[in-house]
């Protein structure tokens, strides 16, 4: 038990609730407890509609529960002006977007930088990080290339360094390689590894056995109607 370590995401007795009090009301999480320690990469799994990405969504600020506790990076989400959130997200979470969500007019170098671009930061600036980040997932000669132009994946490469780019403490990503042939599902997967080397936490939501049984998967949480139904650690 890892108890003198602060848990990164701390989730107690939460629930989400979609168009609560109307007639399309949704009971989408139940009664949710999960703690994720710093440098522990877990998965969600469950079947469509158990609640994964809801709960992904909760763990990355993108709102927080109807009603229980939720805390992130030590900062308790209800406690937080949507404003207050929407910066917080910023800088704490990199979000893997289950289709990358690159814009394929511009180009690597243009999309990396996007999260930049609301801060100020000087273009050398943007430049030199993004530079680092296309160096080490190795699409620096892809820099000036439009997003269209590049294969699969290039474009997943470009999504996790994008996610880098203001070196958040907690990597999420929602079925990750549900678009993605087995030795790009195994590229992603090393790339992750990596990450949780550098001591970033990291949770993915996947029925992709690929993720599920990888062995540098942590812990894997069952969902099942919104609630969670088993939490297994996998041993290596
Ligand atoms: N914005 C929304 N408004 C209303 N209901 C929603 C909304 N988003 C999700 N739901 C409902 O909440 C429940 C949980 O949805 P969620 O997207 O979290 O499931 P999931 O496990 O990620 O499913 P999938 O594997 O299909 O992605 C589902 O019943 C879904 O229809
Ligand atoms: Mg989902």
């Amino acid at each position: 038990m890892k108890t003198d370590i602060q848990p990164v995401i701390e989730l107690s007795e939460v629930h989400k609730f979609y168009n609560q009090g109307q007639l399309r009301e949704v009971h989408a999480l139940k009664d949710i407890t999960l703690r994720v320690e710093q440098g522990e990469m877990i998965c969600l799994r469950g079947p469509s509609g158990s609640g994964k990405s809801t709960l992904l969504s909760i763990m990355g600020c993108v709102f927080g529960p109807t009603s229980g506790f939720a805390a992130v990076g030590g900062k308790q989400l209800s406690r937080m002006p949507d404003q207050y959130l929407t910066c917080y997200r910023r800088k704490t979470i990199g979000f893997i977007f289950q289709h990358f969500n690159i814009l394929p007019e511009l180009t690597v170098e243009n999309n990396i930088v996007l999260p930049l671009l609301p801060l100020g930061i000087s273009p050398h600036d943007q430049k030199k990080r993004a530079a680092l980040l296309m160096e080490r997932f190795g699409i620096m000669h892809r820099r000036d290339f439009q997003a269209s132009q590049i294969s699969g994946g290039e474009l997943q490469r470009t999504a996790i360094a994008r996610a880098l780019i203001l070196d958040p403490p907690i990597i999420l990503a929602d079925e990750p390689t549900a678009h993605l042939d087995s030795t790009r599902s195994l590229e992603l997967m090393e790339s992750l590894t990596t990450l949780r080397q550098d001591g970033k936490t990291i949770s993915l939501t996947s029925h992709d056995p690929l993720v599920t049984e990888h062995k540098n998967v942590d812990r894997v949480v069952d969902m099942e109607d919104g609630c969670i139904v088993e939490s297994e650690s996998v041993c290596s």
